[in-house]
């Protein structure tokens, strides 16, 4: 069955498709093109081996395929697992003609694009996203990485795939609470620079937390469409790509705070995206009343609308080591209207400390 959707990142040198739809996983034709040998390694976990590999691997029946299922869990996305993929491809001496494939969320498609960005210097890679968050944000642009017990996403590359394949079908077995952390990185494209994307969001909010496969498809396929655009403009962060990190300074904060995989992660963004909205507020760049909308779409995704009970210190400890942290100095994304993000190093500190006071009820 052909995709809903396709888009393309495009970027110098490579370029590759985003292809959206139903029932893509059992088609072979999704996958035979951008396969660059007939070797395949598939990498997931074990929530998603049960309920896909073996579609997948019917899908692939022309290849030679390994599988490897990882433990599942934000705590995994470290150098230990990160090992036991290396160990896997040289135990079945897989070479460099040999494409990874990342069937899974976020963690699983970080762990293996890296993995495939370090094996053997780089091998090609397919980043199958069966989580929203994934199908919106991760599987998208190129970032791979693990994380260090000292800061989040720390160890990793520019490394991107040569296909993502976004089965939406995949979504009917995710859990309400991970469709809802997903919401909280689509929200973010409404706030970054699409109004008119957050006017829609409020409307269909409903519509999205009941899977509406329409709502669904055209969510994906916006916040896709806003990521290509951003990663073709900016694909190593020089510059605008760290738009895409709004709440997430905040967000980090709140994960390594709490130890790897109490929060989820796009709960951390959500809460994050209150606090970056609160300092925004304060410096008197966001109107009250784009506020109050913020915290109210974030509250019918389902998402926390305040941080956990983490003190201001421990938000300072872990802000200071951020990747966006440059010569010393705190960057933040901030916003100066509903769809107009900016990057800022432009804040009095005392107004953060105020925010920090203000959102941590300790
Ligand atoms: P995740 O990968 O931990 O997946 C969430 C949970 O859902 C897991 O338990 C998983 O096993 C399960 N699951 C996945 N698909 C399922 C399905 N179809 N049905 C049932 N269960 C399913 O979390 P995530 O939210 O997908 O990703 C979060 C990670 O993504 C974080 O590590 C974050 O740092 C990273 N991230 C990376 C980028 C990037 O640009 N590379 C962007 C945003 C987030
Ligand atoms: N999620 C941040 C980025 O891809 O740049």
């Amino acid at each position: 069955m052909p995709a809903i959707h396709q888009l393309r990142v495009e970027l110098p040198g490579h370029h590759y498709p985003i292809q959206i739809g139903t029932d893509l996983l059992t088609d072979s034709a999704s996958f035979a093109s951008y396969l660059s040998g007939s070797r395949v390694m598939i990498i997931t976990d074990t929530t998603i081996a049960p309920l896909y590999l073996n579609l997948l691997i019917q899908a692939l029946a022309d290849y030679q395929v390994n599988e490897l299922i990882l433990p599942d869990g934000e705590q995994y996305k470290n150098l230990t697992t990160l090992n036991q993929i290396y160990d896997a491809l040289l135990q079945q001496r897989h070479d460099r003609q040999t494409t990874l494939i990342a069937l899974g969320g976020g963690v699983v498609g970080d762990i293996t694009g890296f993995a495939a960005a370090s094996y053997q210097r780089g091998v090609h890679f397919i980043q199958v996203p069966t989580t929203l968050l994934a199908q919106v944000d991760s599987s998208v642009g190129g970032k791979t990485g693990i994380n260090h017990a000292l800061g989040k996403n720390m160890i990793g590359a520019f490394h991107q795939p040569q296909a993502v394949i976004a089965d939406i079908s995949t979504l009917d077995t995710l859990p309400d609470r991970e469709l809802s952390a997903g919401l909280a990185e689509v929200i973010k494209y409404g706030l970054i620079n699409d109004p008119d994307f957050f006017t829609w969001l409020e409307s269909n909010i409903s519509a999205l937390r009941q899977r509406d496969p329409v709502a669904l498809a055209y969510a994906i396929q916006c916040c896709c469409a806003n990521k290509a655009a951003i990663v073709a403009a900016d694909e190593k962060e020089a510059a605008t790509r760290a738009l895409l990190n709004l709440g997430h300074t905040f967000g980090h904060a709140i994960e390594i705070g709490l130890g790897y995989g109490t929060w989820l992660h796009g709960e951390a963004v959500a809460a994050g995206m209150v606090m970056a909205a609160d300092l925004s507020h304060r410096l008197g760049w966001l109107a009250d009343s784009d506020q109050v909308r913020i915290r109210a779409l974030l509250a019918a995704a389902g998402l926390p609308i305040k941080p956990p009970a983490l003190s201001p210190t421990i938000f300072r400890q872990h802000m200071a080591v951020d990747k966006k942290v440059l010569n010393g100095r705190l960057r933040l994304i901030l916003l100066r209207g509903i769809g107009q993000a900016v990057i800022s190093t432009d804040f009095p500190i005392q107004a953060l400390d105020d925010t920090l006071q203000a959102c941590c009820p300790t």
